[in-house]
């Protein structure tokens, strides 16, 4: 199978299973894995931020950040289609009595500076208290669009201006770097916590990181407890993690290519609606004629011919592009697709 439904999908590279079942181990509860250890240091030092804590995958990473930003009551501005708002089962709102504001995203990733200015509360006792901005780079769901680190450093002067706090959730922020041809450290040094994931595109088999100021992950570390993130001898899967930041951010490029490649001779075929330009990472949304043939219906017919897309929508899918893609799995893609078209 050509699997282009998500870049979650990435198996473990060899390396990582032979990291992992040489890793050194104890009890990261304890502190005392030096394996996960290392891990946080090099993601830390990769961020440019004081400290880093692993934890179990992007959603929890973003809770956890929520819950040590925010108090019962703060309220937070995220993008209406934001991962947080979106697909995290509300999980701050929930667990933390945290109310979500959202604005709507634009189609590149970013809310309106303005819109943002105006969401800020202020000091009345009808409204809960702003606390926490939530920005997400790249932003999936608008076609793996990363911010420019320039939009980052206009929503900090807004930040500043109000004592907000910023975290990004940057499931994807090395494919962010990557296709901005800027070091992690310029996207990162705006926001004061950040998320990234190590499962994604760079195929770690399990986990994210959290990274910020000292006091911050000090204070996250007690909230991976409270959730019941606290884990043991978690070196086993950080092994993977350290080979992944050490060894597969390069071949993001490529990544982005076969999903740029994707993107323009989809955007010829007949009944598909796409704008190759908005491609600048590793995800292709694309949109059916409506009326036409279903997205459900497109799937099931490519399925059957050795190719997997995931369906977003009545007319809508997506194909994202990871490792375990290659360019000629792209050209047998595209001919599945014109080949379900047709039928
Ligand atoms: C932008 C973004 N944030 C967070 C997550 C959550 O990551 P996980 O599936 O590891 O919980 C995802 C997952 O796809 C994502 O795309």
């Amino acid at each position: 199978m050509i699997d282009l439904r998500s870049d979650t999908v990435t198996q473990p590279t060899p390396a990582m299973r032979d990291a992992m079942a040489r890793a050194e181990v104890g009890d990261d509860v304890y502190g005392e894995d030096p394996t996960v250890n290392r891990l946080e240091e090099l993601a830390a030092d990769m961020l440019g931020k004081d400290a880093a804590l692993f934890v179990s995958s992007g959603t929890m990473g973003n809770l956890i950040a929520l819950l040590t930003h925010c108090a019962r009551g703060d309220e937070i501005i995220v993008g209406n289609q934001a991962h947080i708002f979106v697909a995290e089962q509300g999980g701050a709102s929930v667990l933390g009595g945290i109310a979500m504001y959202p604005l709507q995203n634009q189609p590149d990733g970013t809310m309106r500076l303005d819109d943002i200015r105006n969401a800020i509360r202020t000091d009345d006792v009808h409204y809960p208290r702003t606390r926490l901005i939530c920005l997400e780079n790249t932003h999936m769901r608008l076609n793996g669009a990363p911010l420019s680190v320039e939009y980052h450093e206009q929503v900090r002067e807004i930040a500043d201006a109000h004592r907000l706090e910023i975290h990004t959730d940057g499931a994807r922020i090395f494919n962010a770097a990557v296709a901005l041809n800027v070091n992690v450290k310029e996207i990162a040094r705006f926001s004061d916590s950040v998320q990234f994931c190590l499962s994604k595109g760079l195929a770690a088999p399990i986990g994210s990181m959290l990274v910020g100021a000292r006091d911050f992950i000090h204070e996250a570390r007690r909230a991976r407890k409270l959730i019941g993130g606290g884990t043991r001898q978690a070196g086993i899967i950080a092994a993977a993690g350290i080979v992944a930041l050490e060894t597969r951010i390069e071949r993001l490029a490529q990544d982005h290519a076969n999903a740029k490649y994707l993107a323009e001779q989809l955007a010829d075929v007949p009944g598909i609606e796409l704008d190759p330009s908005s491609i600048q990472t590793n995800m292709v949304i694309f949109d059916l004629a409506p009326n036409g043939i279903p997205a459900h219906e497109l799937a099931r017919r490519v399925q059957a011919q050795g190719v997997l897309l995931q369906p977003r929508g009545a007319y809508k899918l997506r194909a994202a592009t990871h490792y375990g893609v290659t360019r000629a799995d792209v050209d047998t893609a595209l001919q599945a697709i014109r080949a379900a078209l047709a039928e």
